[in-house]
Parts: C-alpha cells; sequence; structure tokens
C-alpha cells in the first residue's frame, strides 16, 4: 500500500484528497522533481531542490510551507514506503482558487510527494540501450522550468512506441534541443563530448550537470554546442541522461544506426563513473 505525502500529512494514496479547484488541475500551473534514491540515499538532492526553487520562482508559485524540510520529508516517505533504491516524485502546485486565469490563490501551494521502488542500473534501457526517433520540438519557450504541463511529452513518446523505438528527441531551428525526458549528448570522432549549451530552451537536467563534472575530471573534452541532426549520422556514440535513464546509449536515430549499433566505450565509461558516483553519494549522505 503506497504511502504519499500531500500538504503536510502521509496518507494512503487511496485516502488523498486533492480539490477539483487545484490550479494544477484546472491550468496546469505546477512545477515538480524527479529525485532518486539508491540505497536509502538521495543523489544530488540538493541540486534538484534548487531546482524547484528556480521553477516555482519562474512561475510565481509560493514555495509550500514544508520547503525547509523537504529533504527529510524526501527520506520519510522512502521509509514509510519500504523504499532504498528508487525515486521520490514531488510536484507542487499553486493551490486552489475559483477558475478564473488570474486569480491568485488565497490558501497554501499544494506539495504531493510519492515514492517508487526501481533499479534504475538494472533497466534495458541503461543495460541495453535505446532507440529513438526525432520530432519537431513544439513545445512552449521555457523549457527551462520544470513543469507538469507534458502533454508534448507525453504524445513524443506515446508516438514513439507506435513507431517501434523507446523514446523521442526532439530538434529546433538550431540542432537538438533534449529528449523528451532526459538531455542528450554526442561524442564525436575525436571523443570530444558534445552537448547543448543550457537556456532557456532546454531543462538544466541535474544528471547532465553531474556527467558534466564527472567527464572534465577524467580528462574528456567538452563542448557546449548544439548538436545538428546531420552529426547524428557520423556521431561515434550518442547518450541521454536524466535521473531515471542516469546515462542510457542511444543506438540509432529514426532507424540509422549510431556506428556500430552498439553502446560505445565512452557512454560505459560516463555509466560506470556515474553508477560509482551514486554509490559513494549514498554512503556520503547517509546521515543526512
Ligand atoms: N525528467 N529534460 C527533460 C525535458 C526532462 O524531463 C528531464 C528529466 C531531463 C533530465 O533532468 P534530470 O537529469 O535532472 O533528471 C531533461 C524526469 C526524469 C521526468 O520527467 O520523469
Amino acid at each position: 500500500m503506497s504511502i504519499i505525502f500531500l500538504n503536510g500529512a502521509y496518507v494512503r494514496a487511496e485516502d488523498a484528497r486533492i480539490s477539483p479547484f487545484d490550479r494544477g488541475f484546472t491550468f496546469g500551473e505546477g512545477v515538480y522533481e524527479v529525485c532518486i534514491a539508491v540505497n536509502g540515499n538521495f543523489v544530488d538532492a540538493p541540486a534538484h531542490l534548487a531546482r524547484l526553487d528556480r521553477s516555482l520562482a519562474a512561475c510565481g508559485i509560493t514555495a509550500p510551507p514544508e520547503r525547509v524540510e523537504l529533504h527529510s520529508i524526501m527520506k520519510e516517505l522512502l521509509q514509510k514506503n519500504d523504499v532504498r533504491t528508487g525515486l521520490v516524485y514531488l510536484q507542487v502546485t499553486s493551490g486552489v482558487s475559483p477558475r478564473n486565469f488570474t486569480t491568485c490563490p488565497e490558501g497554501r501551494s499544494t506539495l504531493m510527494m510519492l515514492a517508487q521502488a526501481s533499479d534504475f542500473e538494472q533497466t534495458p534501457a541503461f543495460r541495453d540501450g535505446i532507440h529513438v526517433q526525432l520530432q519537431e520540438d513544439i513545445r512552449w519557450l521555457h523549457r527551462d522550468i520544470k513543469t507538469t504541463m507534458l502533454l508534448p511529452q507525453v504524445m513524443a513518446k506515446r508516438n514513439a512506441l507506435a513507431n517501434g523505438v523507446s523514446d523521442t528527441l526532439f530538434y529546433d531551428a538550431l540542432g537538438i534541443t533534449e529528449g523528451a525526458s532526459s538531455n542528450v549528448f554526442l561524442v564525436d570522432g575525436h571523443g570530444t563530448l558534445v552537448t547543448r549549451p543550457l537556456s532557456n530552451l532546454l531543462l538544466a537536467g541535474c544528471t547532465r550537470e553531474r556527467i558534466l563534472e564527472l567527464a572534465q575530471e577524467a580528462g574528456f573534452v567538452i563542448d557546449e554546442r548544439p548538436i545538428q541532426r546531420a552529426e547524428l549520422a557520423t556521431a561515434a556514440e550518442c547518450f541521454v541522461t536524466s535521473a531515471t535513464y542516469l546515462v542510457a546509449p542511444v543506438l540509432s536515430v529514426d532507424g540509422r544506426a549510431i556506428a556500430d549499433g552498439k553502446a560505445g566505450q565512452v557512454t560505459r565509461r560516463l555509466q560506470h563513473l556515474y553508477c560509482a558516483y551514486i554509490a559513494g553519494e549514498g554512503r556520503a549522505c547517509a546521515d543526512i
């Protein structure tokens, strides 16, 4: 039985009540985070909570009253659900108001958190890699905000499945923006890691940031610039990063194999470095 955290209380999921006038429901006025835990300890929680603050500020949503204790609530939620390795999903909406575009809620913002067990190092995407398709990025121009308005992503992922692949990468006039729920990296013929620089046009992934740091420490050359669609045809390797993918090899794009169609050496090395990091992060944070 799943226990969630809703507006100050731990409740059974089936007993939880959210108002039909919640603006997350009527207007999609909400933001979220997905933070994974390994052996009971969160990976890069401060970065996720900092991004939550940025998303809240960008949307003008008041932080929930539990903001200062979020990390310990996340931890307790894991324990109450008996999850050691998995994720916490955290959503904040602006709260309840009559259905009117501009009315500001009088009460508190809504905070909902749930925990799910999952071993991300054992997924087929992580172990074997994924096949993807390309689609024009039809989303809005504030993709740096981690909003719950995810219809374009849901449609793109469903369309990928209908086309026999597992995910969609988006592109705009400058090149690849990001995956439907991940950031995209390419390894060029010289072994240089290429990924799009941060801007309002993509999410500042916490995994992206960590991978860049680990890659730099390991001596890789990094070039933050847009990846052209045509470059995928000649890329040595390609991979995506996210809290739940960790680092997942991309094996083909629109039916064309990347290099020999197998996970590349650089990708495997970065998977290894990241897994060592998240295991160590768990130990380092054991007392939080
Ligand atoms: N999504 N870009 C988009 C559009 C995303 O939705 C995500 C994460 C990322 C990667 O961010 P991070 O490394 O901080 O997880 C990039 C989460 C996992 C989700 O929506 O489930």
